[in-house]
């Protein structure tokens, strides 16, 4: 594996081996064992977009991992003043050993693997986020020992999460379900995907029918980073979107709720429903950094 760009790009069996690295990497962390797979290895962090777990988890990952990380703000660095990313991508790779950006277009993630010669690692873009998908998946498995006869139910904004969940569900063997307003549908890209998956992807507008019998639910912020003028707009499309008590009634009796977070309360998912399953989402926020160490081994550390 040379870059992680989108969930797109990776095969099941990809996936399986990162979920596999990431466990083993949590059990030897939380037993003290060592492993310092990229010692002396150096990866470039370039935000463009606020965050709190993404920069974090991949900081204290490069150190645990034996290496160091560099936070490269946009507001810093010259690509903010307009540099091409073509040039940024050939100026870092003299000195990285890899890269983590998050940004707006996912076109600038791809034209940075592409004009750059170290690996590229998408820590979130308008398209997707197949960190954040990889950190969901582990904890899934985590939790329902496998994957196997899973339905996984989203309900929400046809963004980032939901391109990349739907991927990563159908890719491992689920049954994926989506609740989106008509005119906030996952890319179409995405929705082209679904088709090789006959009988294994249902897209409605109604949450209860999506959420039915689901062993996973997912939600998502009503507005993104970048929409926060259609914040209002928003409000308003998105209102009876939400995971509460009704919706988790639908599913099985013992269905995870998980969520990316940042959370907004009484908007896609109640306070209740919130609490009621902070362990499972609190495991999820850790395992961003597990999965994300598996990450950075698969694609910055050589055949380990
Ligand atoms: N879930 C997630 O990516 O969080 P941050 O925006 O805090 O990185
Ligand atoms: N869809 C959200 C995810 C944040 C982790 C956003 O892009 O802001």
């Amino acid at each position: 594996m040379k870059h992680l760009l989108k969930m797109l790009d990776l095969s099941k069996e990809e996936i399986i081996g990162i979920l596999n690295l990431a466990d083993q990497l949590k059990y030897e962390q939380k037993h003290g064992i060592k492993h310092p797979r990229l010692q002396g290895k150096t990866l470039g962090m370039i935000f463009q977009k606020s965050s709190t777990r993404t920069r974090v988890s991949f900081e204290v990952g490069m150190y645990q991992l034996g290496g160091s990380a560099l936070f490269l703000s946009s507001h810093d660095l010259q690509i903010g003043r307009g540099e091409p990313v073509q040039d940024t991508a050939r100026v870092l790779s003299r000195f990285l050993d890899g890269i983590m950006i998050r940004t707006y277009a996912q076109q600038e993630v791809e034209d940075l693997a592409k004009y750059g010669s170290i690996p590229v690692i998408n820590g979130l873009t308008d398209f997707c986020h197949p960190c954040q998908v990889l950190a969901d998946l582990m904890t899934i498995r985590e939790y329902k020992g496998s994957f196997d006869g899973l339905k996984m139910c989203y309900i929400g904004d046809g963004n980032n999460m939901a391109n990349s969940l739907i991927v990563g569900g159908l890719k491992v063997g689920m049954k994926v379900s989506i609740a989106c307003p008509k005119d906030y549908q996952p890319d179409a890209q995405i929705l082209a995907f679904t088709e090789d998956y006959p009988g294994k992807f249902q897209m409605t507008d109604n949450v209860l029918e999506a959420a039915k019998d689901a062993d996973v639910l997912l939600t998502d912020v009503w507005a993104s980073m970048g929409q926060e003028e259609e914040k209002a707009l928003r409000e308003k499309v998105f209102d009876g979107y939400q995971i509460n008590a009704e919706v988790v009634a639908a599913a099985k009796r013992d269905v995870m709720v998980l969520h990316c977070l940042p959370a907004h309360r009484g908007e896609e998912i109640t306070a209740d429903v919130l609490e009621a399953h902070a362990d499972e989402i609190f495991d999820e926020a850790e395992n961003r950094l597990h999965a994300q160490k598996a990450v950075l081994v698969k694609v910055m550390g050589g055949n380990q």
